[in-house]
């Protein structure tokens, strides 16, 4: 499906964006660990997170969806079933892949294959392997790539120094500890999203943070009700939207405000952009409020360090909102892009390059210089990411001459709802 965005009026209005995809994958998931009844509301209903979902019930959970975005998952029977021949389709999706590999390699008495479609086929899974190996698993691998064979056995803690941070590994070596003998403890250089240690937490699970370390020991999880959510990695296109097109209001309901992911908002605030945060509260141990954004004028940042994985996911629509601030826009330390849904830092250089943008790759970043009057009137792609095509399609808003992207439909894997909020906002 080819879309293309064009020159647009204020963007003004209220809207409510999907929920959050990263806590969406672990309630579910964690919840199939409970054996008993989890009520989840507001669960995403991208293609990822039901990747998720059709895993844990080939596990032997039984989900019912009594209403839209409101899934109860029984996991009385989940795990019972000692098969040594699961083949579990994570389809696109690299946290479904990471985290059960780490459920799965504990699990005694079951072996399966995970595998996945061909961008996750393609992408690192040693960062995994590694640690689950000094743990003890049975991993058989294409070249540390999925597909993925593991057989579960019991395992033995480890102390684990992460080379990357990365909340996928965390988040796998955690649940793998979850189900082994003594203490495992993860820690990273620096600080990625904690939605696993505090969801653990409020399922009742014995997992301590201190610094950047987290310890785990074998517990039993209760099966509580659990609520997602809005994804603040949804939330920052229109967040950057508003802050690019003139003259721009609008305010997000219900978006996710964990420290460990709000770098976006802090980088927009350094950049000049008018944010404001209303009716903050905390759900099922995680802080979430509305966000208001107002047009303002930007001005270039220098983005690196503790930050990067406080807004990894967020570095396409940031590099887009450089465009239109004055000066230069750095982007360092952030070579693990180059491992996402595609390699966001060449193809998202090479993509705006075309739409007229002045930026260059670096080997762990990118420069952006600004601001720059976008001409567009040209076919871009998204190259199978669904971050990509978002980010493309704001730019679009802010362009002469629109720009074409195609194959759009890779929005789904997070944010089906996209061009129905944007026409929300624009079409007054
Ligand atoms: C995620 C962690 C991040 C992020 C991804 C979701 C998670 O990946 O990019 O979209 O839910 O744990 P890494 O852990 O590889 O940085």
């Amino acid at each position: 499906m080819e879309v293309t965005a064009k020159k647009t009026k204020p963007l003004r209005g209220i809207i409510t964006i999907p929920s959050d995809k990263s806590i969406s994958h672990r309630a579910a998931m964690f919840a199939s660990l409970t054996g008993g009844r989890v009520k989840i509301t507001n669960f995403s209903n991208g293609a990822d997170c039901h990747s998720t979902l059709n895993i844990i019930r080939d596990m032997g959970c039984e989900i019912e969806i009594p209403s839209e975005q409101t899934i109860i998952v029984d996991a009385k029977n989940a795990y019972k079933q000692k098969l040594d021949n699961y083949m579990l389709n994570c389809g696109n999706s690299g946290t479904t892949m990471r985290l059960f590999s780490g459920i799965i390699a504990s699990k005694e008495d079951i072996a399966a294959t995970l595998y996945g479609d061909e961008s996750l086929s393609a992408r690192p899974m040693k960062r995994i392997i590694l640690p689950l190996e000094l743990m003890g698993a049975k991993i058989r691998h294409n070249a540390f790539k999925a597909p993925l064979f593991i057989k579960g056995v019991e395992l033995f803690p480890i102390d684990y120094k992460t080379p990357v941070s990365s909340a996928q590994v965390k988040s796998c070596v955690l649940l793998a500890g979850l189900n082994t003998t003594g203490k495992t403890s993860v820690t990273e250089h620096y600080i990625s999203r904690n939605h696993t240690e505090r969801m653990l937490k409020y399922l009742g699970a014995d997992i301590e943070t201190e610094n950047n370390t987290v310890c785990i020991k074998k517990s039993s999880l209760e099966p509580k009700d659990i609520s997602v959510c809005g994804d603040i990695s949804s939330a920052a296109f229109f967040m950057a939207a508003a802050a690019m097109v003139p003259e721009s209001d609008i305010v997000i309901k219900n978006v996710g405000l964990n420290p460990t992911r709000t770098g976006i908002i802090d980088v927009m605030q350094k950049m000049g952009a008018d944010i404001e945060i209303l009716q903050q509260q905390t759900v099922c141990n995680e802080e979430c409020g509305d966000i208001r954004v107002r047009y303002s004028g930007l001005k270039g940042v220098t983005i690196d360090g503790e930050i990067i994985p406080r807004l990894i996911d967020e570095i396409p629509v940031i590099a887009v909102l450089a465009t239109q601030a004055e000066g230069t826009t750095t982007i360092k330390d952030a070579g693990d892009l180059r491992n996402k849904e595609s390699d966001r830092i060449k193809c998202l250089v090479n993509e705006l390059k075309k739409t007229g943008a002045i930026i260059e790759e670096t080997p762990d970043g990118m420069i952006v210089e600004g601001k720059i009057d976008i001409k567009g009137g040209c076919q871009t792609e998204c190259y199978h990411d669904h971050r990509l095509a978002m980010s493309l399609y704001m730019l679009g808003l802010v362009s002469k001459e629109g720009i074409e992207i195609n194959e759009f439909q890779w929005v789904d894997i997070s944010f089906p709802e996209f061009l129905g909020l944007v026409k929300d906002l624009t079409d007054y």
